[in-house]
């Protein structure tokens, strides 16, 4: 079933050359002045239990900067008077643990390999990092990510407030690096779209995948097993966040990753569920009926969310505010629901945010960055304004109207009960047409209904 799926998808796509690394690198220390240290933190490993540890997923600010992706690192940039200079600290060659848990590049491997002037022993980093930190005046890291390196900054900052007046340096202030480089990582380069395009087409397939799987009594776990599946047999890392498989009442919450329920054929499913490649995420949320044929109540739903989604993507355009499809999506779906009966109120004050009905059925935003993190960094709003959509800009496109029948703060309409219905694709800003790059996934009643219990 995979390999005929897997057939016709791009061939994967090469590695980053070294040099696009060293353009962001220049880029992003052209805004520091020689006096600055920065240093980019990587999450520790994490305890599932005993001496199991969950799967390592390094931060997105290393990865985009370096594309370092092995725990147990730093990477620091500090100028030497004349240079910015990159140091990477990584985990040192160790044959026993190398036996046990892999190879390790170890500093030498680092410096061949990898975009950095010098690497070392993460053993060898306070040491280091005491005679940086003595020297600068800025810090720029991001503090509560590495507990080890915030200690060593902070007792920094402490020897330097004592000695000050005997030394008259070391550093005065912190700042958050990750502010700068989301303002980077917000737009993507040619490398980060073909990257985030096989993310999304593996992602794309497997979904269909799993509509042509779907019978009555399948478990939602097992349309889960096949779409985390393709995730991995597509060569993608597997999921970028927890796939969310629910059908029935299930599909009315938003959240939902139980995934254990038996499915009914006149029920819908909502699988959200994406890949990460490379470091990349993918989104996408389809919603179909487990049997294979939309009821009418069903079908109602699904095109007022389908059609408020397409007028979304087609507001993804360059100058457009980044919330105009949201704005959009609600009109849509409360002009739908007001003539479904379902709201009645005015569609002005349908749509009020305290006031207004349509937050009972549709209480989520339409959409975020995507990129290096499924709720990709980017400030949404800079000066208090929305920010204008920019070519190379990534965001999601999802409408939802969810009728929890379940829910004690509402009156469901007994037609539309336990009807969950999302649809989100990831749209690439263009300067011309937006580029849905899930658009692969089908999503129209008939494809739908066409593909359905296929296999
Ligand atoms: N998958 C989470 C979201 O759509 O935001
Ligand atoms: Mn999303
Ligand atoms: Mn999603």
């Amino acid at each position: 079933m995979f390999s005929d799926a897997v057939k016709g998808l791009p061939t994967e796509p090469k590695s980053v050359p070294k040099s696009v690394y060293l353009e962001r690198q220049q880029r992003f220390l052209s805004q520091l002045k020689p006096s600055d240290l920065v240093i980019i933190t990587t999450p520790s490993e994490a305890v599932r239990s005993n001496d199991v540890t969950y799967p390592y997923r390094t931060s997105s600010d290393m990865l985009y900067l370096v594309g370092w992706a092995d725990p147990e690192s730093a990477l620091i940039f500090h100028h030497d008077g004349s240079q910015w200079i990159s140091h990477l600290f990584v985990q040192p060659k160790d044959t026993l643990k190398e036996i046990w848990e892999g190879r390790r590049p170890g500093a030498e491997g680092a410096k061949l390999g990898w975009s950095i002037d010098e690497a070392t022993s993460i053993h060898e980093l306070e040491e280091h990092l005491d005679m940086f930190l003595s020297e600068c005046s800025t810090v720029h890291v991001r503090t509560g990510i590495s507990s080890v390196i915030d200690s060593i900054v902070l007792s920094s900052i402490e020897r330097r407030d004592r000695n000050r007046q005997h030394f008259g340096s070391g550093p005065v202030s912190l700042e958050d690096p990750s502010r700068r480089i989301a303002e980077m990582r917000l737009r993507k380069s040619p490398e980060e779209i073909e990257f985030m395009r096989h993310a999304a087409e593996i992602s794309s397939v497997a979904h269909e995948l799993a509509m042509r799987a779907s019978k009555d009594g399948i478990f939602e776990y097992q349309l889960q097993s096949i779409i985390e599946g393709f995730f991995v047999y597509g060569g993608t890392s597997g999921w970028a966040y927890p796939s969310i498989v629910g059908c029935g009442e299930n599909a009315t919450i938003l959240h939902y990753t139980v995934n254990e329920s038996k499915c009914k054929g006149d029920e819908i499913i909502l699988i959200d569920a994406g890949a990460e490649y490379k470091g990349y995420a993918a989104d996408i949320t389809r919603s179909w009926p487990i049997g294979g044929t939309f009821t009418d109540a069903q079908k109602e739903i699904y095109e007022i969310v389908l059609d408020a989604q397409e007028q979304a993507i087609a507001a993804c355009r360059v100058g457009n505010p980044y919330n105009q499809p949201h704005e959009v999506a609600r009109s849509v779906l409360a002009e739908g629901l007001i003539r479904l009966g379902i709201i009645n109120q005015s569609l002005e004050d349908a749509l009020d945010t305290q006031t207004g009905q349509l937050k009972n059925w549709y209480m989520h935003n339409t959409g975020h960055w995507l990129g290096l993190d499924v709720h990709d960094v980017g400030v949404y709003k800079p000066d208090g304004t929305p920010r204008l959509l920019e070519a190379g800009m990534v965001l999601t496109v999802e409408p939802g109207l969810y009728f929890g029948a379940w829910r004690p703060d509402v009156d469901c309409p007994e037609r539309y009960a336990n009807i969950g219905i999302r649809i989100e694709d990831d749209v690439l800003v263009t300067d011309d047409e937006p580029d849905v790059l899930t658009k692969r996934c089908p999503k129209t009643i008939a494809d739908i209904e066409g593909i359905v219990g296929s296999l």
